[in-house]
């Protein structure tokens, strides 16, 4: 499979978005958009008003960090989003709400926390296009990669040899070969891209 480098915008100088947006444009693959509440996470980020200022060709991501994401689908959607990603830890009905995203058109994901069993998810996996297997506890970015994240992204491949396995927390040019060796084909990173000194070569680290 491909793989796809998805820098985290969280990283990136929300002054000056779309210029640093502008830096890394030419030589990804999509961005990863951090929405955190909060509520379900100890940080705030944006919500829709600020992602439908992006001006990228990318396809969107957007990562949803907070309770009730139900209530914010089609907000996000008309904001520009490609994919949508929740987490399997604040929705019951993850098949229904897997149908309300693809009801609005755009690819429906599913996000485990480090502490979550990733087969609380296998009654889905036929249905989701993709899922992001945290490598960190989420809420902020630059934290060191935990381990466990590989015997979960191992797992999913072997379970459905097409799905699109993302990985989000602590990727960097060590990390990133044990998470592809594993089975990730997307690459999402934050800190060490947007605050290395030369970003393209720091991206072309991440898939030599
Ligand atoms: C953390 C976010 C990540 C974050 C990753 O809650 O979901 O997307 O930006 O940052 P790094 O790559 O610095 O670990
Ligand atoms: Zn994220």
């Amino acid at each position: 499979m491909k793989i796809q480098i998805a820098p985290s915008i969280l990283s990136a100088d929300f002054g000056n978005l779309n210029a640093d947006i502008k830096t890394v444009e030419d030589f990804v693959d999509l961005l990863h958009v951090d929405v955190m509440d909060g509520h379900f996470v100890p940080n705030l980020t944006f919500g829709a008003p600020v992602i439908r200022c992006i001006k990228t060709s990318l396809p969107l991501s957007c990562h949803l960090m907070i309770e009730n994401p139900e209530k914010y689908l089609e907000d996000f959607v008309k904001a520009g989003a490609a994919t949508i990603t929740f987490h399997a830890e604040v929705v019951k009905d993850m098949s229904g709400l897997i149908k309300k995203i693809h009801t609005l058109g755009v690819r429906a994901g599913v996000s485990v926390n480090p502490e979550t069993d990733v087969k609380v998810i296998e009654s889905v996996l036929a249905e989701v296009d993709e899922v992001l297997v945290m490598s960190v506890h989420p809420g902020f970015g630059g934290q060191k990669f935990i381990e466990s994240a590989l015997e979960k992204i191992a797992w999913l491949r072997q379970v459905r040899p097409d799905l699109d396995i993302a990985v989000d927390g602590g990727i960097d040019n060590l990390t990133a070969p044990k998470v592809v060796q594993a089975g990730a084909n997307i690459l999402v990173s934050g800190s060490y891209i947007f605050n290395s000194s030369d970003r393209v070569a720091a991206i072309k680290t991440l898939n030599p």
